[in-house]
């Protein structure tokens, strides 16, 4: 059966099917995926249920896979677990837990990464436990933002660089890290505008951990943030996948951003896997 790329929206995303990615891939169909990627931004499969090392065997066709540390519970492994079960015991997580509060700033725009100093390339997240309502993930074009721009603003954005800081972030949801936490994640500085190296589309890097433009008065910084991150997530621009067990989505940290959206997490189980791919550039100054 040939691999089929069927777009999901005018703008970008696409379904892709006729390629069984939890079998061992070869050079050429990952060519065919890397393509669809660097077109469409996101690519959904589905019915391709995974298990662990099948997601790292697929993720690292992309390139090295990010360590996960910190207060994660995937700590120390490659996955970045979102869940509401108790990672030990499987129990379901208390709604007032530190856990659960860390987990509610995911509902925020952002893309994933961002506050590090090589920033991701893209993440692959697939989906082990679906609760029957809810919890859908929210996908919006930054590709888009940047082409909606004039070209006078797009001159104004070339060389500007933005400071993302996962504390401030976080402290967006109300979380705050401890000292030792902190002392993990100074800020980081990364240019806005990102051009994709196969297509040379640009894009901006944007999102919740995006703190401030470097060397704008605080106002005006936010201003231009929250203009570029409007024009992303425009209705046209953005795509809502509600989740299927067994459902895979690889999405572009540097050209989309998402975020989750609201489950009964007192009623319902969820469990999410996501690997993280470095782009492997550290383009940025560090602060
Ligand atoms: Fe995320």
């Amino acid at each position: 059966m040939p691999l089929t790329i069927a777009p999901i929206t005018p703008v970008f995303g696409a379904r892709i099917s006729g390629i069984d990615i939890n079998r061992p891939l070869d050079e050429a169909a990952f060519a065919a995926i890397r393509a669809a990627f660097d077109e469409h931004l996101v690519l959904v499969f589905s019915d391709q249920a995974m298990t662990d090392e099948q997601q790292i065997e697929f993720s690292e066709w992309f390139g090295p896979l990010e360590g996960t540390r910190g207060v994660n519970p995937g700590s120390g492994t490659p996955f970045a677990r979102q869940s509401n079960l108790d990672l030990k015991s499987g129990e379901v997580i208390p709604a007032d837990d530190r856990r659960m509060f860390y987990q509610k700033a995911n509902m925020f725009w952002h893309a994933d990464s961002t506050f590090k100093a090589v920033p991701s390339l893209c993440s692959v997240l697939t989906a082990r436990i679906v609760p029957p309502e809810g919890g859908a993930t929210e996908l919006a074009s930054t590709r888009a933002a940047y082409a909606s721009l004039s070209e006078k603003q797009k001159a104004e954005i070339e060389d500007l660089e933005i400071e993302h800081d996962f504390a401030y972030s976080r402290g967006l949801a109300g979380f705050t890290f401890t000292a030792e936490e902190r002392a993990h994640m100074a800020p980081v500085r990364h240019r806005l505008v990102r051009t994709n190296r196969a297509t040379g589309d640009k894009s901006v890097m944007i999102g919740v951990h995006a703190k401030c433009v470097v060397g704008w008065p605080e106002d005006e910084s936010r201003a231009l943030l929250d203009d570029l991150l409007a024009r992303a997530t425009r209705p046209e621009n953005s795509y809502r996948h509600e989740w299927h067990t067994g459902d895979a989505i690889v999405w572009d940290n540097q050209a989309t951003v998402h975020r989750a959206t609201a489950f009964d997490t007192a009623q319902h189980q969820r469990l999410m896997q996501r690997t993280t791919i470095s782009s492997g550039v550290p383009n940025y100054v560090a602060t």
